[in-house]
């Protein structure tokens, strides 16, 4: 059921695309959808797009459907950028990076002239509250864990490959720790906050300034949520 309410939301978003724009593409399960989404409106009506993904996994995706690809040095901004969320609070904050992607999801999202966002109903919630993804490089992860302690964090975690031993290694050959910050009550600061330590590329909070659409996939249909 939760990938059929992916779908529908994906491609509630995907019919925003027009002829000649720069696309961001996600990453995660549910932008899976729109790029295949996104494909076959190519083959269907020509579309003449071009698309920036914010991942190896996502390029590989681009390629297996017919999307030319493109990147920051060709275009400075994209028209649309298309992206899944871990959770999205009542005001629409984001939490993402559950998929390891959050750097270049932050990079396409802050570049992006509208930001739309899909999900299944579950990623809603009161307010965010799971271990935000942190983004450090290798060499300062240890102390950027200790100051990630220092602001708040009550458990941290350093995400680890799945199926293989040793640390998870992120398309900018970073580490990523989850730091558990329980509920959040301003995202825009703790955003900031955790920038702030010496060693941190990013993090997964998307303050809802950032957000123009939630393409939403509910039981009743698809559901457009505005901030
Ligand atoms: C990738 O790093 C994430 O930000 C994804 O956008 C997020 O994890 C959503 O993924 P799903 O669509 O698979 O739930």
């Amino acid at each position: 059921m939760s990938s059929e309410l992916k779908r529908i939301a994906a491609e509630s978003a995907v019919e925003l695309v027009k002829d000649g724009d720069i696309v961001g593409l996600g990453t995660g399960s549910t932008a899976y959808f729109a790029i295949r989404a996104l494909g076959e409106r190519i083959k269907r009506e020509g579309l003449r797009i071009k698309a920036i993904p914010t991942s190896a996994d996502t390029r590989i995706h681009a390629l297996k459907f017919g999307i030319p690809t493109t990147t920051f040095e060709e275009f400075e901004q994209v028209d649309i950028a298309i992206d899944g969320a871990d959770q999205i609070s009542r005001k629409l904050e984001l939490i993402k990076g559950g998929g390891g992607a959050l750097f270049r999801e932050k990079v396409v999202a802050s570049n992006a002239r509208r930001f739309i966002v899909i999900a299944d109903e579950s990623k809603l919630v009161e307010r965010l509250s799971m271990p935000v993804p942190v983004e450090v490089l290798p060499f300062a992860w240890r102390v950027a864990e200790r100051w990630l302690v220092k602001i708040g964090a009550g458990a941290t975690n350093l995400r680890s490959c799945r199926g293989k031993v040793g640390p998870l290694l992120t398309d900018n050959g970073n580490y990523i720790i989850d730091a558990d910050f329980g509920e959040v009550a301003q995202p825009e600061r703790l955003e900031q906050e955790i920038n702030r330590i010496v060693g941190v590329l990013e993090n997964g909070i998307f303050p809802s300034r950032m957000v123009s659409e939630v393409h939403l996939g509910t039981r009743e249909g698809v559901k457009i949520l505005r901030p």
